[in-house]
């Protein structure tokens, strides 16, 4: 499939984006070490989400659909048998590395496979930390796919990440819950902490504190009575971004994007953006599941460049390439520090992102750590280019995104890949006024 994009004047109403991707895989997972039936609603049914949701099928949890609820019938921490020991998890990062947490910690056995992007990513991170609870595990050069095979009572962990990721972090307390002891994972700066609020209204006994040298510390005492709970899932920011950002560059638009995931740990990028001059508003701010949500105003808005803190990049690690756009149509230079981590996703999305830039004629270069955008002086750009998504969900949605702004069409190749977390992207665009057409390739 490839996507079409083309010039557009304005972009307004209300659009709808998707439940939260981490917090669907998360809730799924959790979901399934809880005891009783959990209900989940507002559920991200993309590829990446539904990969996880088999995985855990395979690994004999029954989760079915009843209307528009989502139903997992958990039988308990380590209650998990194995179907079918080969878990294909596709695109998603998230639930390969979740899951090798999960059966760390659980006397299973099973092999993780995904896609050509998921396979070529850094495991490294994950099976380091889940060694020393005594799982074993055998990989391609530290890659998928990877045979893991768990232990009934795994040691607890004390470990000391160079990382600030949720990924990794998630893993190591994901394994832990089976652990006799208290598991006990420090980062650098604190990433996206949805596991561990979850476990806390589940009944974990977890708390997370600064340490006097600035770091993160995550303490989780194992074996917890994890009860089955209802989660509502909050909209994706993620997600929001791509028509946010939208919103800002394209003239005489005005939106607005409800139930948004209003995390301090997810929203660097609106942070960063009011900072550039954006005419965003946040109003009706309530609860969902114990984490913060809601509305988004977006008005069209002049932006200028900035230089953007490293100690941001966690929370909005996925956002740089949407940023970037947003630079693209800036006055001035749009710095971004501490971006070294955009290597390890879907692509290297510092390369993808820089190329696809200078294809279209906009400055735009990289260090290892630092990405810089020059912001171009008119109003529309040239176009007329194709974009390969080399199965990067991001990278196409970004592109499709600035296509809306030039003269000439962007053309997106390989874009089913955006099924991975916003399946009705083109939809909801084109619902708001966006000019965006999916097409079968002939
Ligand atoms: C995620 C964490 C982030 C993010 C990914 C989702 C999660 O990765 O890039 O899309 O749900 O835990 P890292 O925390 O590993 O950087």
């Amino acid at each position: 499939m490839y996507i079409k994009s083309e010039k557009s004047s304005n972009l307004n109403g209300e659009i709808n984006v998707p439940g939260d991707k981490s917090i669907s895989h998360r809730s799924l997972i959790l979901a399934s070490c809880a005891i009783g039936t959990s209900k989940i609603n507002n559920l991200l049914e993309s590829e990446d989400v539904f990969s996880t949701l088999y995985a855990l099928k395979n690994l004999g949890v029954e989760i079915k659909k009843l209307d528009n609820t989502w139903l997992v019938y958990g039988l308990g921490l380590g209650s998990f048998s194995v179907v079918n020991p080969t878990l294909n998890l596709g695109n998603s990062g998230t639930g390969a590395r979740l899951l090798m947490g999960v059966i760390a910690g659980c006397d299973l056995e099973a092999t993780l496979i995904g896609d050509n992007s998921l396979s070529s990513r850094p495991m490294k991170r994950v099976i380091d930390p889940l060694i020393k609870t005594g799982a074993q595990i055998e990989s391609n050069n530290d890659k998928l796919p990877i045979k893991i095979k768990g232990s009934k009572i795994p040691l607890p962990n004390n470990y000391i990440s160079r990382l600030s990721s949720a990924q990794v972090k998630s893993a190591v307390l994901l394994a832990g819950l089976t652990s006799t002891g208290v598991t006990k994972y420090r980062e650098p700066l604190l990433s996206r902490d949805h596991t561990e609020r979850m476990l806390g209204i589940m009944g974990a006994n977890i708390k997370t504190i600064q340490m006097p040298d600035k770091t993160w510390e995550i303490t989780l005492k194992g074996l917890p009575k994890l009860k089955n709970v209802n989660f509502n899932i909050p909209n994706d920011p993620s997600s929001a971004a791509f028509p946010i950002v939208a919103g800002l560059i394209i003239p005489n638009s005005n939106l607005m994007i409800k139930n948004v995931l209003m995390s301090q740990l997810r929203t660097g990028l609106i942070k960063t953006l009011i900072e550039m001059g954006a005419k965003i508003k946040i109003i009706n701010k309530n609860q969902m599941n114990g984490e913060e949500i809601a509305n988004v105003i977006v008005k069209s808005s002049q932006l200028h460049g900035i230089e953007v803190p490293a100690e941001r990049a966690p929370s909005m690690i996925d956002e740089y390439p949407i940023l970037s756009i947003a630079a693209s149509f800036a006055r001035g230079k749009t710095i971004m520090n501490g971006v070294a981590e955009l290597k390890y996703k879907e692509t290297d999305r510092i390369k993808e992102t820089i190329q696809n830039l200078n294809k279209l004629n906009i400055k735009a270069n990289a260090t290892n750590n630092k990405m810089i955008v020059q912001g171009v002086e008119s109003d529309l750009i040239k176009g007329g280019i194709e974009i390969d998504s080399k199965l990067d969900h991001r990278i196409a949605m970004s592109f499709s995104c600035l296509g809306l702004k030039c003269e000439k069409p962007i053309i997106v190749r390989n874009a089913e890949t955006i099924n991975s977390s916003f399946p009705n992207f083109c939809r909801s665009m084109k619902k708001i006024g966006a000019n965006i057409n999916q097409h079968l390739e002939n």
